[in-house]
C-alpha cells in the first residue's frame, strides 16, 4: 500500500504531527504544546484533555496543511506517563502523571526487597520513573471503578476504541516479562495490580483500529503504528543492529544501543527493554536517561539565564569555557547509571566573576557528561566501542551543546538530518504495519547526517573536565557538599 501517512508524537512538552509520503517526503507538519504543571515534591502532571486535544490539533493541522489524504497513522507516545480512566466512556479520572514525577518514591521503598527479581524479570530497576510505581500510587488511592494504564492506552482507546498498547511501551512500565514480552503475574503481584484490567499487548506496526477523530474531511484513517518514542527515534536513526546507538535530546535526554534479539540484562545501570516487536519477533535495546536536558533549559530561560533555547549558542558563546563552575543538571533527580531519582542538582565553583555564558557552558558539559555516563555503560555492555553518535531532537540545534559532546566523548556526533525523528519511526512503523510485505528497511527514512562534530577538544582535557564532573556527581551521591 502507498501513499502518505500521518505520523504523530505525543510527547511531553507537546504534539508533533508529520505527514509523511515516501517519495515526496514531509508534505504538512503541525505542533500543539502541552504544558505539564511542575508542582512541589517533585510532582509533574498534565491534564489528558490537553494530550488529547493536542493530538487532534497537531494532527489536524499536518493533514491541512498537506491536503491530501493518508492511507494510515501512527502514534509515539512518551513512555511512563500514567492515568485512571472509565473503560466504557473514556474519561479520564485523574490527572496524567507524567514519567517525570517522584510521587511513587514510597511505593518504590516497599519494593526494595524485591529489586533484583524486578530487575532480572522486567530489566528494569525499580524507580518511580517506570509506569508501575505510579500506576500502584494511582491505583490505592482510585474511589472510582476505573482502569490504569500509560496514556498511549488511553490516548488510542479515544481514537479508535482499541484496548491495547504496544510491546515497546508496555516495557517500560515494570509490569511486562521482558524475556516473553508478555504481561508478568508476578510483577503484577508484587506491585499489588494483579486485578488489573491491562490493554493487549500487540506488535508494533499492525492495524488496531481506525479513527475519524481527525476531522471531517479525514476520512477513516487506521492506526497501523505504534511506538514508545525513544524507541521511535531509534529505528528511524536506523539503529536495527548491535554496536551503533542514538541520543534524542527532548525534555530530557535518551541514549538506546540495540542489542538484537537476545533480551540479555544490563550490568552497568542501563535499562534493558523491548526495541520493538514486529510479525511476533521481538528486539531488544538498552536505554540510558537524563532526566532533565531542554526542562534544564528552560529551567535557566525561567530563571531569566537566557531569552530561549535558540539564545543557547548566542550566550554560552561568549566566553571560552565554564570558568570553573560545575553544573550537575540533576533537577529532576539522577537516572541511569546511578539510579538515584531522589537528588536534587548542583551548581558549584560560582565567583563573582561568573555570567550567564559560564552556566550555560556548565549546563551543555553537564548534559554532555551524563550522556558520556550513559555511552560507557552501553559500551561495557555491549562489549565493544560505539564507533558514533546518532543525535536528534530540539536540542540538536545547538551548535555548542553538541560540539561539547563530541568534546566529551571524544567520538564524533552525527546529527540527524531528520529533525523529527520520532514522529518518522512511527510513520514507518504505521507503514509497515499498512503494508507488512513492505519490509523494514524500505519503510524507514533516509538516516545520512545532516551535520557531524568531530572532537576538538584533547582527550586530557576531556578527562579533566569529566573528572571534575564525576567529583560533583560523587559529592551528590555522598550526601556531600563537592
Ligand atoms: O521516558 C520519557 C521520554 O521518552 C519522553 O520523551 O521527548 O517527551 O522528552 P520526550
Amino acid at each position: 500500500m502507498t501513499g502518505p501517512v500521518l505520523a504523530v508524537d505525543q510527547g511531553t512538552s507537546g504534539t508533533k504531527a508529520l505527514v509523511v509520503c515516501p517519495e515526496r517526503g514531509v508534505l504538512g507538519t503541525g505542533f500543539a504544546a502541552v504544558r505539564p504543571r511542575h508542582l512541589p515534591g517533585g510532582r509533574v502532571e498534565v491534564d489528558p484533555a490537553e494530550l488529547y486535544g493536542s493530538v487532534l490539533e497537531a494532527g489536524r493541522r499536518a493533514l491541512a496543511e498537506a491536503r491530501e489524504p493518508v492511507v494510515a497513522f501512527g502514534l509515539a507516545n512518551q513512555g511512563e506517563t500514567v492515568l485512571a480512566w472509565d473503560p466504557a466512556t473514556g474519561r479520564p479520572l485523574t490527572d496524567a502523571i507524567v514519567w517525570q514525577d517522584r510521587r511513587a518514591e514510597d511505593v518504590c521503598a516497599e519494593l526494595a526487597p524485591h529489586a533484583d527479581e524486578l530487575r532480572e524479570l522486567t530489566g528494569l530497576p525499580v524507580d518511580p520513573y517506570f509506569a508501575a510505581p505510579k500506576m500502584a500510587w494511582i491505583r490505592r488511592r482510585l474511589t472510582r471503578e476505573g482502569v490504569v494504564t500509560t496514556s498511549d492506552a488511553w490516548l488510542v482507546r479515544r481514537l479508535t476504541g482499541a484496548f491495547v498498547t504496544d510491546a515497546a511501551t508496555a516495557g517500560r512500565t515494570q509490569l511486562l516479562d521482558l524475556d516473553r514480552a508478555a504481561w508478568s503475574p508476578r510483577a503484577l503481584d508484587l506491585y499489588g495490580l494483579s486485578g488489573e484490567r491491562l490493554p493487549d499487548v500487540v506488535d508494533n506496526a499492525r492495524l488496531v483500529g481506525a479513527t475519524r477523530a481527525f476531522g471531517p474531511e479525514a476520512p477513516e484513517i487506521p492506526l497501523t503504528g505504534l511506538a514508545v518514542d525513544q524507541q521511535a527515534a531509534l529505528l528511524a536513526q536506523r539503529v536495527t543492529a548491535p554496536g551503533t546507538a542514538k541520543c534524542t535530546y527532548g525534555t530530557g535526554a535518551f541514549l538506546l544501543a540495540h542489542t538484537g534479539e537476545s533480551p540479555g540484562r544490563g550490568t552497568s545501570g542501563l535499562v534493558s527493554c523491548v526495541a520493538w516487536r514486529l510479525a511476533d519477533r521481538t528486539q531488544y535495546c538498552l536505554d540510558g536517561q537524563v532526566f532533565a536536558a531542554a526542562s534544564a533549559v528552560r529551567w535557566l530561560t525561567d530563571l531569566g539565564v537566557l531569552r530561549d533555547a535558540a539564545d543557547l549558542d548566542a550566550v554560552g558563546g561568549g566566553v571560552p569555557d565554564s570558568g570553573g563552575v560545575t553544573f550537575v543538571p540533576a533537577l529532576a533527580g539522577l537516572a541511569a547509571p546511578w539510579w538515584r531519582g531522589d537528588l536534587r542538582g548542583s551548581l558549584t565553583g560560582l565567583g563573582l566573576d561568573t555570567t550567564p555564558g559560564h552556566l550555560v557552558r556548565a549546563l551543555c558539559e553537564g548534559i554532555a557528561a551524563q550522556v558520556v555516563a550513559l555511552a560507557d555503560a552501553a559500551e561495557a555492555d555491549l562489549g565493544t566501542a560505539l564507533t558514533a553518535l546518532r543525535v536528534d531532537g530540539g536540542l540538536t540545534r545547538s551548535e555548542l551543546l553538541m560540539q561539547t559532546q563530541a568534546d566529551l566523548l571524544q567520538r564524533p556526533v552525527e546529527v540527524s538530518a531528520l529533525p523529527d525523528a520520532t514522529a518518522l519511526g512511527v510513520g514507518a512503523l504505521a507503514r509497515l504495519g499498512a503494508d507488512p510485505g513492505l519490509g523494514v528497511e524500505a519503510a524507514l527514512p533516509d538516516a545520512a547526517p545532516a551535520a557531524v562534530y568531530e572532537p576538538l577538544l584533547t582527550a586530557d582535557e576531556a578527562a579533566e573536565r569529566l573528572a571534575r564532573f564525576r567529583t560533583a556527581v560523587g559529592a551528590l551521591l555522598e550526601g556531600r557538599a563537592a
